[in-house]
């Protein structure tokens, strides 16, 4: 018989932990409706004591969020715990998740205890919760790197305590997924306690292996896992709730687990959970990449137009991928437009609708057909806009193979025209001075991302930073069929990002 696996959503906790993807309140109750439209089973709203903005976003969403259980995080201890349950308390279905280190290294060099003492405050802890609230979750965090015997004791206390979810997370994404699987059966049958409780995984992506590591847990008997829309999360990322969800919907049969996510809204909620984060998905990405169901060899080709099941294992469709014929140019009107954008995934008000509207007029008066590829960065730039503080205008450059580019930059602040110039390292270089010259404030790039999202001359390039402003690092995006322009887009979207920070 197929066992349910909870899907336990943790892009608005530990995905949001992505440099320069914060959300604000607004922005993470609009992702954690769709994830109760998606069927996760528990989202986890935030780390309410991380911050006052953190503790008031995850309030709202237990006013207003229905169906899954909301959970916040705490530190084992008491004050991380009461604010947790301020934070939950109003939801349908609350639950406090409480974590605390227990391999060696985190107990010996990160919380300076003993082992003796760390079982004590997770026994505490797990108490403390209780009185709040009946569903609490237990995480011994860098299990995979703990002694077996310690962590054995920790859940059986745990347990003991009243935990009702006992979480086992490999924190570094260390393990391998043979030994990881090994690991759930081993604590499976030492524990028996384990039985009558939620067994859960929590794996992270160093090694490319979370995804395989979950499953791995399911084999040998866990019965939730932690993931989040995109993969998005610390470091190289959390284990991808798409790609489990599809694996077990797909090799049913090999798992005899199902999960009860709603398949149709797969789509939806990447487009949505990347445009909002404004982190990016890879092209290639398993299931919801861009790529993942594009056919480009002859044969292969061939193939697919004979029967589709020769080359796809997944009808993209059943993911709520709409195929499309329409040719979008500067000529089609709103309608063609919005049918185009809600095959896409984007069901937008009308006001943001107006806007993605203008922009779309405005490149394909420039390009002769705008792609689904064009149209999603167009949407990803409307809607992932911070307020314009600056708003850009003009460029002018100087560069030759024997000079130093020398670029001349307009922006405009409340409705005045700005210009000044700078020279570069190269072109691109000299255009981020000019910028940072009139703005006032220095940046270090961090990171710089330059893609054609369409193939061909006039293809429209689309430029991601991430800037590091004042200490802390700020995401910017641009488009335009001009690569210096993009660039130059993305970098003052970034600057605007801080702006509205700091107000
Ligand atoms: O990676 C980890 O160990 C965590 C815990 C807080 C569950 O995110
Ligand atoms: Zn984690």
């Amino acid at each position: 018989m197929s066992r349910k696996i909870h899907i336990f959503d943790t892009t608005l906790r530990d995905g949001e932990q992505v440099p320069g993807a914060k959300l604000n309140k607004r922005q993470k109750i609009e992702i954690a409706e769709q994830l109760a439209k998606l069927g996760v089973d528990i989202i986890e709203a935030g780390f309410p004591c991380s911050s006052p903005e953190d503790l008031q976003a995850v309030k709202a969403i237990s006013e207003v969020v229905r169906g899954p259980v909301i959970a916040g995080l705490a530190r084992a201890v008491k004050e991380d715990i009461d604010i947790a349950w301020e934070a939950v308390r109003r939801a349908e279905r609350p639950r406090i998740h409480a974590f605390l280190g227990s391999s060696d290294i985190h107990l010996q060099k990160k919380l300076r205890r003993d082992r003796e003492t760390a079982l004590e405050m997770a026994v505490q802890a797990v108490r403390y919760a209780k009185q709040y609230c009946e569903d609490v979750e237990y995480s011994t965090e860098d299990a995979s790197r703990t002694d077996f015997d310690y962590l054995c004791r920790v859940i059986d206390a745990a347990i003991k305590a009243g935990a009702t979810v006992i979480n086992v997370p490999d924190t570094v994404g260390y393990a391998i997924p043979t030994e990881f699987g090994e690991l759930i059966r081993r604590l499976k049958e030492r524990i028996p306690g384990l039985d009558h409780v939620v067994l859960s995984v929590h794996c992270h992506n160093d090694l490319g292996l979370a995804v395989a590591n979950s499953l791995a847990a399911i084999a040998n008997g866990a019965n939730q896992v932690e993931c989040t829309v995109n993969g998005v999360g610390e470091r190289a990322g959390n284990a991808s709730l798409e790609e489990i969800v599809m694996i077990l919907k797909t090799r049913n049969l090999a798992f005899q687990a199902h999960t009860e996510v709603n398949i149709k809204e797969i789509y939806r909620t990447s487009r949505m959970v990347s445009r909002v984060m404004n982190v990016p998905v890879q092209p290639n990405k398993a299931i919801v990449g861009s790529n993942a169901f594009a056919h480009s060899s002859g044969i292969h080709q061939d193939g697919i137009l004979k029967d589709r099941a020769t080359y796809e294992i997944i009808k993209p469709e059943d993911l709520g991928i709409r195929e499309h014929k329409l040719v979008l140019t500067a000529r089609s009107g709103r309608a063609a437009l919005r049918h185009r954008l809600t095959a896409l995934g984007y069901d937008l008000p009308a006001a943001d609708f107006e806007r993605v509207y203008e922009r779309f007029l405005n490149v394909a008066d420039r390009k002769k057909e705008i792609s689904s590829k064009d149209l999603s960065s167009i949407v990803e730039i409307e809607l992932t806009k911070v307020p314009e503080t600056f708003v850009f205008r003009d460029f002018q450059i100087m560069s030759g193979s024997s000079m130093t580019p020398l670029a001349a930059v307009t922006l405009v602040k409340d409705g005045k025209e700005l210009i000044d110039a700078a020279t570069g390292n190269g072109p691109v270089d000299a255009v981020f001075n000019g910028i940072e010259r009139i703005v006032g404030q220095q940046g270090i790039l961090r990171d710089y991302d330059l893609k054609a999202v369409t193939m061909g001359k006039d293809a429209l390039g689309e430029a991601m930073v991430r800037v590091e402003i004042a200490g802390s690092v700020y995401s910017g995006i641009g488009t335009s069929p001009d690569v210096i322009e993009a660039s130059a887009r993305a970098y003052l979207n970034a600057f605007n990002r801080f702006f509205a920070n700091s107000h």
